[in-house]
């Protein structure tokens, strides 16, 4: 069963090619049961996630700005991309305005953080297509081969399994037309658990400089590595090696396929079909 929800505009296919009317919202069934998607749709979580990321994650903006350097369009382009895990719409809203005549399909399971990110898009909701979805059933959310100028995705996708993220993979490469971009901003873990172990100390030293004392979860380095556990475990994260990630690109059929900035446990990597 799913519902669709147009808001002031539809959704429709126009000589093959989907188009994109007023802000729509299609809802799919998703088990909720998923730990990645559950983890997100909890409204405590939604409210602090973007102040979250920038203690977390400070390298987030530089990424997606490379993520989308690397696409070689002009920016007066006409692009159709699609947005896998959404999420508050972070990347989207950046690749919405480096192309304003784009418009971009974005894929989350998680309601709560559609809301969000309908709320920061507000002028710029009208390029998006929101879907609710679990985006490992890609075919059935963003249906029709070479439909898709670009798939990109932050964040999100090393909450798959390997098994599911193969074929996630695959169905991107059809999505995309021939010529088309897959870009990817996501985490990686270490090749060695020494390595890892140095570079998780990194990572949790600079959180709690970040956040300065004031935040309780980041209070000293015990607690911050406590809270990452726990989040770890919430979200089921379950990311590659770099040389894995590159390989899965290579095998789902992506060529020019590349890691385009590296630092510690994040990566920008992608290919071309
Ligand atoms: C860490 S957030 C990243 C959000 C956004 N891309 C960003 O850069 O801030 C991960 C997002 O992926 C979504 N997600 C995780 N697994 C998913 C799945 N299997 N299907 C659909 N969405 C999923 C979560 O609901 C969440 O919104």
């Amino acid at each position: 069963m799913s519902r669709t929800v147009p808001q002031r505009g539809a959704c429709s296919r126009r000589n093959g090619n989907l188009t994109l009317g007023e802000v729509t919202e299609t809802v799919r069934p998703v088990r909720m049961t998923e730990q990645s998607i559950a983890a997100y749709d909890v409204s405590q979580r939604v409210k602090t996630y973007d102040a979250d990321m920038e203690l977390m994650h400070p390298n987030r903006s530089k990424m997606v700005q490379v993520a989308i350097e690397v696409l070689p369009f002009p920016r007066t382009a006409a692009l159709r991309a699609i947005d896998l895990g959404i999420g508050t719409g972070y990347f989207t809203k950046q690749f919405l305005d480096h192309f304003p005549n784009s418009r971009v399909l974005g894929i989350d399971g998680a309601q709560a953080m559609v809301e969000l990110a309908k709320a920061r898009l507000t002028s710029l909701a009208s390029r998006v297509q929101f879907v609710i979805g679990d985006f490992r059933n890609l075919q059935q959310l963003a249906p029709g081969a070479d439909m898709a100028d670009v798939v990109f995705s932050a964040y999100a996708l090393h909450h798959l399994g390997r098994t599911d993220k193969e074929r996630v993979l695959r169905e991107v490469v059809e999505l995309l037309v021939p010529g088309g971009w897959f870009i990817n901003a996501d985490l990686i873990v270490a090749d060695s658990p020494e390595l890892e172990s140095r570079l998780q100390e990194l990572r949790v030293a600079g959180i709690v400089e970040r956040a300065g004392g004031s935040d309780n979860r980041f209070a000293d380095l015990t607690s911050t590595r406590q809270f990452l556990a726990d989040l770890e475990r919430k979200e089921a994260d379950n990311p590659l090696t770099l040389a894995e990630d590159l390989a899965l690109l290579q095998s789902s059929g992506l060529k020019n396929v590349s890691a385009f900035w590296l630092e510690h446990r994040e990566l920008v990597s992608g290919g071309q079909k």
